[in-house]
């Protein structure tokens, strides 16, 4: 169930009933009277292939605003205007949209978007407080250009981000148990210039990092994503440091987490990082000569050993690092991880064999190894349930919670 409140930003939830479609679910839309000024309701019924549910007094002898509420497995509200969510905050029935969030047995997620003034106003904060304690998901607006020329915080998050926040809430309970901390996380490959129109790149599409971030946002926590080079869309993160090479990533990722006022409490190395790069690189382009030209190559700092190094003992962020093997059968899949967990230092492992397909895909299956051994298996799952996971183990290590006492 998609309802749409009366803002510019009513556009975008086209596009984002039309990706849940694709993926697979069915879809009613309930857009208020003011969202139909901005699209028109034969737009969402075509998209939708549903009747759209636009008045109380449509189709009166279903009661249809009760029996949707109460059959959605979700019920999604792109845009939630300022009015709506005071409506919605104060239990307010006065069109269908707010009736249905009444009668709404499932998951309740509201993406608000307006102006910052609007946002960051004490009525609405208040509203939006009032509705998360009370266990409806209000997802944090995208910082970015508004209508007009002013940007801020406000945005729409996009549509493809909101799907895939939908995809989660489906997949598993959340709460905000996240409030509060700070996570890094590193997210997509690294490239290594060669010459200045070749580097050695890698496979990785930045899925499952976007995913960790996704995941951290929705349980409230503030992200900072460091990103290298994705085909993915990135999640809106609080603060987005984009990197090309495992040098710039590396001094990113400890500037980020050792910032003095950071007080990051975890960091997830979800990128895949080049282990090798080329030793000198071309100032003009490598021209075919009739020679092969030979490429050397030094290997790179390990970033993740370097975080466990500055962290020192006894203090400082949760680190977990991915691994990424070609195991071949769980028993090794298990002994690469621990051999791994060791070499690096780190708190968690999190290990998938990358030997059918993971690259690109949406799914993933995964180990989660700590000192004490696999602490999570995960069957294959969309890449977003794993995120969950991992960050349910986070939760769990013994080093979280390093700032609470001051
Ligand atoms: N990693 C890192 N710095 C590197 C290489 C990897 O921080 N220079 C991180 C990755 O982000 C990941 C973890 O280390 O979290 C393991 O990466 P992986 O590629 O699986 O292992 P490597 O350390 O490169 O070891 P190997 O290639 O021998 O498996």
């Amino acid at each position: 169930m998609v309802g749409v409140a009366g803002g510019i930003a009513a556009y975008k939830s086209v596009e984002v009933v039309r990706l849940l479609r694709e993926s697979g679910h069915r879809v009613t839309v309930a857009p208020t009277r003011n969202a139909l000024n901005f699209v028109g309701s034969a737009t969402f019924e075509a998209i939708s292939g549903e009747p759209v549910v636009t008045s109380l007094w449509s189709n009166a002898a279903d009661v249809s605003h009760v029996h949707l509420g109460q059959h959605a497995d979700l019920v999604l509200v792109a845009p939630a205007t300022a009015d709506l969510l005071a409506r919605a905050a104060h239990g307010i029935a006065d069109d269908v949209v707010t009736n249905i969030l009444l009668t709404a047995h499932g998951p309740v997620v509201l993406s608000p978007a307006m102006h910052t003034e609007t946002w960051r106003h004490p009525a609405t904060q208040a509203n939006v407080a009032t509705l998360r304690d009370r266990g409806i998901h209000v997802l944090d607006p995208a910082v970015g250009r508004l209508t007009g020329s002013d940007s801020g915080p406000g945005r729409l998050p996009e549509p493809a981000y909101l799907a895939d926040v939908v995809a989660d809430f489906l997949d598993q309970s959340i709460t905000r148990d996240m409030a509060g901390m700070h996570v890094v996380v590193s997210i997509g490959g690294t490239r290594e210039e060669w010459d200045p129109v070749r580097f050695l790149g890698n496979r990785s599409s930045g899925r499952q990092g976007a995913a960790l971030a996704r995941a951290a946002l929705v349980r409230g926590a503030h992200v900072t994503a460091v990103v290298g080079h994705v085909e993915c869309p990135v999640p809106p993160v609080q603060v987005r440091v984009d990197v090309e090479s495992a040098v710039a990533m590396h001094k990113a990722m400890q500037e980020v987490v050792f910032a003095p006022d950071a007080r990051v409490d975890a960091v997830v190395m979800a990128a895949a990082v080049a282990d090798f790069t080329p030793s000198s690189v071309s100032a003009g382009k490598v021209k075919k000569d009739g020679s092969v030209p030979e490429l050397t190559l030094t290997e790179t700092d390990d970033i993740l050993a370097g975080l466990v190094a500055s962290r020192g003992h006894g203090s400082g962020p949760v680190l977990v690092g991915f691994a990424a093997e070609t195991a071949g059968d769980r028993t090794s899949l298990e002994s690469l991880a621990n051999y791994k967990l060791a070499r690096k230092g780190c708190d968690l492992i999190v290990a998938n064999d990358v030997s059918d397909g993971v690259f690109g895909s949406d799914t993933n299956a995964a180990l989660i190894v700590s000192e004490a051994g696999v602490v999570d298996e995960i069957p294959t799952a969309r890449k977003g349930l794993v995120a969950h996971r991992v960050w349910d183990q986070v939760l769990r290590a013994p080093g979280l919670g390093i700032y609470d006492a001051d």
